[in-house]
């Protein structure tokens, strides 16, 4: 088999991973329940996790680090405990569901929202963006990478805006955390959702948002959190205020192992070879004739990602032909992503979506190369 769809999930995860949340299964007990020696063993584990994400993305505390489920999860959290009837809230085309639909149930409930377009390489203008904003404008929330097109947004331009104009900038980091660095106090971030099973190298079941100190949210979910038994309310204290009942203690094990594994291997030398890949890919079916390739592949950072499609093919049944005769995976259809398929004008075709990892060979991408070939043919 040939994995080819790492924007989907990463497959292939460091056996330092593995080898962390088989540990974690054999010692961990339950954080801030009781002092005995697997609960603190637990508590000292997520704490360190906290600590290594902290440093990750440059937060000021290991408390601004809150633990989800995955983005989906941490974008909910923050823009539905964010938003108020009246607030009126910038996001853009490139966005997946995980932001758009919370937001939609947002504008339900009385936000005022300005969806961004984008030009015909999928790209925003942050002249357009600059100029949605308005005496309400509470945020502007925007990905850091567009899933289905691997084109990315700015976000020191966009978050030099949301500085300049007093507003607040949340960000879905799915697509970049792991492979780009983002330092959310330089970047000016006040909210960061990210997940943990992608580009992270984590276990599914995995993911987190930092939240800048002073930023309050409404929690979207109270219970159990080890203190505060008596009291009637869930703990305001962060990163407390924002997780209720029992962690994911086993996966964060697997997130902080695939953290340091990043660290250690230098995030850059695994970007650039996931980028020569996919270059190297882009290249090659770019010469077929009958393919259209989706993104802007001129811009200086991008995502491994291409998405094309062979003529009037359905995107689906190209990529059962590659799955079934070729072994080669990819991701066809909608990718989660409605607006940016309409703005692109593959709402009826989909795409079929290539994702590169570190793991990936040239050798697989010369077959994937040729698969497409044989198919036009
Ligand atoms: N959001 C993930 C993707 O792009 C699942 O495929």
């Amino acid at each position: 088999m040939i994995y080819l769809d790492n924007a989907a999930t990463t497959l292939h995860k460091p056996d330092a991973v593995k080898k962390a949340v088989l540990e974690a299964f054999d010692t961990l007990g339950n954080a801030g329940r009781g002092a005995s020696e697997p609960a603190l063993g637990a508590a000292r584990m997520i704490y360190g996790a906290r600590e290594v994400l902290a440093e990750f993305f440059h937060a000021e505390s290991a408390n601004c680090i809150v633990f989800t489920a995955n983005s989906t999860e941490s974008l909910n959290i923050a823009l539905k405990g964010l938003f108020s009837e009246g607030d009126h809230v910038v996001t853009t085309v490139l966005e997946h569901n995980s932001v758009l639909r919370p937001l939609y149930e947002c504008r339900e409930r009385g936000c005022e929202l300005t969806v961004i377009g984008c030009d015909e390489k999928g790209n925003i203008s942050y002249e357009e963006l600059e100029a949605a904003i308005k005496e309400n404008t509470r945020a502007v929330v925007c990905t850091h990478a567009s899933n289905l097109t691997g084109n990315m947004i700015d976000l020191r331009r966009v978050g030099e805006i949301a500085g300049r104009r007093k507003i607040l900038f949340v960000v879905d980091a799915s697509q970049t955390a792991g492979i780009y660095p983002i330092d959310v106090q330089g970047l000016g971030i006040d909210v960061l959702c990210f997940t943990g099973h992608k580009s992270l190298l984590g276990p599914q079941g995995t993911g987190g948002m930092y939240v800048r100190s002073g930023v309050k949210i409404r929690p979207l979910l109270s219970g159990g959190s080890g203190v505060d038994t008596y009291d009637p309310f869930h703990p305001s204290v962060m990163p407390t205020a924002l997780e209720a009942g029992t962690l994911n203690g086993h996966g964060i094990a697997g997130l902080r192992a695939a953290v340091g594994y990043i660290m250690e291997s230098g995030m850059d030398k695994i970007r650039e070879k996931e980028l020569s890949l996919m270059r190297c890919f882009y290249e090659g079916v770019s010469r077929i004739p009958g393919v259209k390739i989706y993104g802007d592949f001129d811009a200086e950072e991008r995502c491994p990602v291409v998405a094309l499609n062979i003529g009037e093919y359905d995107s689906s049944e190209v990529s059962d032909e590659l799955n079934v005769s070729y072994g080669i995976v990819t991701r066809p259809g909608a990718h989660c992503a409605p607006l940016m398929h309409r703005a692109l004008g593959t709402e009826g075709q989909g795409a079929v979506r290539f994702s590169f990892s570190h793991y990936n060979t040239k050798e697989e991408v010369d077959s994937a190369i040729k698969a497409i070939k044989e198919l036009t043919e």
